[in-house]
């Protein structure tokens, strides 16, 4: 797939509106707690400024649905950004109006300024023609970095190519680029490691890989769906019953395409989630009562490392258990150092999954690609057209 990139513009003196994905976790003060989206969009911002452009920077943060929510505001952001690209960052309070156009005429070459939370405008969601044609004043061409958005048909994340010329950015020509070799030309075999707590945002990766990947692990809530489908009681554990039909659907379909569907054997349970919780390892037929599964056990961690250990790709998304609580961590822990190791490709993504290899201390480079798309990664890997990246094809 060929895009329109960096290097087909020029963007000297130029008024670039630029599209990031600053979508960050915050904590109570609404300070960011994982910088990686604005660090892996860096590159990107420094190359515009080194080449003499005016970079006005776009994001949205949480869900506030056309709402101004102070503690969505992006100052702190703004603030992230200035510190990790050692340099100055404006921001102001608005994304359109006259305070907006005052600022952005008074830029300087190699400036950068940071827009305010697009999504606390309705335009933006609803990709409005009067909200986007009042951004697209501001700039003369439109970059877009913002991976992890371009599922979503969006003002600023598709609206603006109407207007303008429009470009991706480096790192979103780099997730297409690992992504789209991924689903031409995986090396075998290919396991897919699918975790997190729900099936809805899975089913598709998984329709998609029945018939190309070798290997399927199922962990995290998302494994006892599959188990309960799979006739096991999973007691008081989180649980999709309604998704039953499904879930044993999509194991039929890797039963015949002779793919291994491997679910859990053994599970940590508990009855409660705390950092003292009493834990008790059972076989998973053993489960019952008000048994909660937060984690995968030993056997099933072994079971999972082995597939890994052969894997010619890795694919990961979602931590197999309730890895935030030290007494459930032990099963992502471990299948983040056994993908860590792997020889082959390995490629990963989801926020709980780049925060789980944070918590551990695997340093980044341990893996072949980080996707800074959750979503964004999983409607790719369905072989879905992503709105955001059609606009930018050549
Ligand atoms: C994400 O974090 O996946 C993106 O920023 C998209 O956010 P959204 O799911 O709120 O559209």
């Amino acid at each position: 797939m060929k895009l329109k990139t960096l290097h087909d513009l020029d963007p000297k003196g130029k008024r670039v509106l630029l599209r990031v994905d600053f979508n960050v976790p915050i904590d109570d003060n609404g300070d960011v707690t994982d910088d990686t989206r604005i660090r892996e969009a860096v590159p990107t911002i420094k190359h515009l400024v080194e080449r003499g452009a005016r970079v006005i920077v776009m994001s949205h943060m949480g869900r506030p649905k056309g709402k101004v929510m102070d503690d969505l505001r992006l100052d702190k952001v703004a603030r992230k950004l200035s510190d990790i690209i050692a340099m100055p960052v404006k921001k102001v309070h608005e994304c359109i109006g006259e305070g907006v156009k005052y600022m952005v005429n008074t830029m300087k070459d190699g400036e950068i300024l940071v827009l305010e939370n697009t999504r606390f405008y309705h335009g933006e969601e609803m990709n409005d023609r009067e909200f986007t044609s009042q951004i697209a004043a501001l700039g003369d061409v439109f970059v877009s970095d913002a991976f992890g958005t371009v599922h979503r048909a969006h003002a600023t994340t598709v609206g603006l190519a109407d207007f303008l010329p429009a470009y991706a950015g480096l790192l979103l020509e780099r997730e297409i680029e690992v992504l789209s070799a991924l689903l031409e030309s995986p090396k075998r075999p290919i396991v897919l490691i699918m975790g997190g707590a729900k099936i809805d945002t899975k089913i598709g990766v998984l329709k998609n890989f029945i018939g190309k990947a070798d290997a399927f692990l199922i962990g995290g809530g998302l494994a006892n769906t599959f188990l309960h489908a799979a006739g096991h009681n999973v007691g008081k554990s989180l649980c999709e019953f309604d998704k039953a039909d499904i879930a044993r659907e999509i194991m039929l379909s890797a039963e015949k395409a002779q793919e291994k569907f491997i679910l859990p054997s053994d599970s940590i349970v508990a009855s409660e989630i705390s950092e003292v919780a009493e834990t008790i390892h059972v076989p998973v037929h053993d489960i019952d009562g008000d048994m909660k599964i937060f984690d995968i056990g030993e056997k099933s961690i072994e079971r999972f490392c082995e597939v890994i250990k052969t894997a010619g790709t890795v694919i990961w998304n979602g931590p197999v258990g309730l890895y935030e609580y030290s007494p459930f961590a032990n099963g992502t822990c471990k299948i983040a150092q056994a993908v860590a190791d792997c020889k082959g490709v390995t490629i990963l993504g989801g926020g709980d999954t780049i925060d789980a290899i944070n918590k551990f201390g695997i340093p980044k480079e341990s893996f072949t690609h980080i996707s800074t798309g959750g979503g964004a990664m999983l409607e790719f890997l369905e072989g879905k057209e992503l709105p955001g990246v059609k606009i930018l094809k050549k």
